[in-house]
């Protein structure tokens, strides 16, 4: 027997065994301490817990490495493309090049909508958020493909997973359309598959549209960034839709119900409407000020991270694309300096170095983003174009393992003991 971890409770001592991944902090299998002991682990916020095996992505936040299949972001992010990094968490290798071809092709093959589809979008309000649109168009998806909605076939699973990712930047391009009041645009399958949402999102049909190469490369590159995080809180969540059986389309609209949320996704955009909101760099202490105040709900948005103790390695990408872009297209943006300049005065600052607070892939990507030409509340939606990959990678993880059950947390119960019904008029 390897080695144990022995728990002791009420006089009574339970070993427990420890198992050890590639790489990796080694964890204690707990699995049948309740039917030793009687006694749940308790764990709000899974700080200590983890909660599958998985062989896709792996993060030493002390470290500040993301490896993807053993794959380190920056090489993806330098000499990859997003299809290939899709190939690659999926099917756990790079492709060969005929691999590529072929994936690249599908996924062209699945861009269109069911044209039935598009009659979603006008019950929405013009000004709908494009978070709001995501979440009803991709579970809608449910009622249109029920072909591949066979969780335990996996053809089925290949095929809803395909679908996904591509239809996931149709969506979205559909959903920045609508709120501008132009057409949408049909996808164009000779272009890339960045190059095709770029193409939708910003072309009309009155014009060709001509993929300006530098922002091709540079959203491509922002996607590989967005691809897939471990067992971040969507994940976790498709996860658990998915432990059901839920079909893929509608565990995927929970993941995006998830990522919507400012601690999450909706960080991108928080984070450029806060740097816009403080402006200039001599505001800058006054905010500092209030992240450090307990008293104060405040935040820097864009940094700080569960896993990540150390600089996110996105964040060196996303910032390092910040320059060649803004190089590329002659622009600057004022909102950059002030971003670099917060980033140096809050690392210099006592409260976050003691808390290992650094900027999170978040912080940057909004600068970049806003000077491709999207509104803010676009961010986030891209963001899920993006991670749309990472969930189903991890969802089909999931229902490929024969042990997997369905996901069921345990509690604390704090509420009232039982107690006898009063009739109203005795209250
Ligand atoms: N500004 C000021 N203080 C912070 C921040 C921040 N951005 N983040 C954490 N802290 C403090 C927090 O107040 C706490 O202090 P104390 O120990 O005195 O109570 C300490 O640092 C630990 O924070 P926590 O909230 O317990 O840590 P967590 O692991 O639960 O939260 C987080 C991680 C990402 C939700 C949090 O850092 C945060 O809210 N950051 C801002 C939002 C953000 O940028 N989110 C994007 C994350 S990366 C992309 C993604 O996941 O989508």
């Amino acid at each position: 027997m390897g080695e144990t971890a022995k728990i002791s409770v009420a006089g009574k001592d339970v070993e427990n065994a420890v198992m050890s991944g590639t790489v990796g902090p080694d964890v204690i299998d707990i699995r049948k301490l309740y039917a030793q002991t009687g006694m749940f682990t308790y764990d709000p916020g899974f700080t200590s817990t983890a909660s599958c095996d998985s062989a896709i992505t792996y993060i030493d936040g002390d470290e500040g490495v993301l490896l993807h299949r053993g794959y380190p972001i920056g090489q993806l992010a330098e000499k990859s493309s997003f299809m290939e990094v899709c190939y690659l968490l999926l099917n756990g290798e790079l492709p060969s090049k005929d691999e590529l071809g072929t994936f690249s092709h599908t996924i062209s093959r699945h861009t269109m909508l069911h044209e039935q589809l598009a009659n979603f979008y006008s019950g929405f309000r013009r000004d709908a958020h494009p978070m709001a649109i995501m979440c009803g168009v991709v579970g809608a998806l449910s009622a249109f493909y029920a072909d591949s909605a066979d969780v335990t076939d996996p053809y089925q699973r290949m095929i809803a997973s395909h679908r996904l990712i591509a239809k996931m930047p149709t969506i979205a391009a559909m959903a920045y359309k609508y709120s501008i009041g132009q057409p949408f645009m049909h996808p164009k399958n000779d272009l890339s598959y960045t190059g095709n949402f770029l193409r939708m999102t910003f072309g009309v049909p009155a014009e060709e549209y001509v993929v300006d190469p530098v922002i091709e490369k540079a959203m491509d590159r922002i996607f590989i960034l967005h691809a897939d995080h471990e067992q971040n809180a969507s994940t976790s969540t498709v996860r658990l839709a998915g432990s059901s059986g839920a079909n893929p389309f509608a565990c995927i609209a929970a993941g995006i119900a998830c990522l919507w949320g400012p601690a999450h996704g909706g960080a991108n955009e928080a984070a450029l409407n806060m740097l816009h909101e403080i402006g200039t760099p001599d505001k800058i202490p006054e905010y500092i000020a209030r992240a450090k105040d307990k008293n104060d709900p405040f935040r820097l948005m864009g940094f700080g991270h569960r896993v990540y103790k150390n600089y996110d390695p996105r964040a060196t990408v996303m910032q390092q694309t910040v320059r060649e872009v803004f190089k590329a297209m002659n622009v600057s943006d004022p909102v950059f300096d002030t971003a670099l300049k917060l980033e140096e005065i809050a690392l210099s600052d006592p409260y976050f170095i003691e808390k290992k607070l650094f900027p999170n892939v978040d912080f940057y990507s909004g600068i970049i983003l806003s000077a491709i030409g999207f509104p803010t509340t676009m961010f986030t939606a891209l963001f899920a174009l993006a991670r749309t990959v990472g969930w189903v990678a991890q969802w089909n993880e999931m229902i490929s393992d024969p042990q997997q059950k369905i996901g069921r947390p345990r509690q604390l119960y704090t509420g009232a003991t039982e107690r006898d019904y009063v009739p109203v008029e005795k209250r």
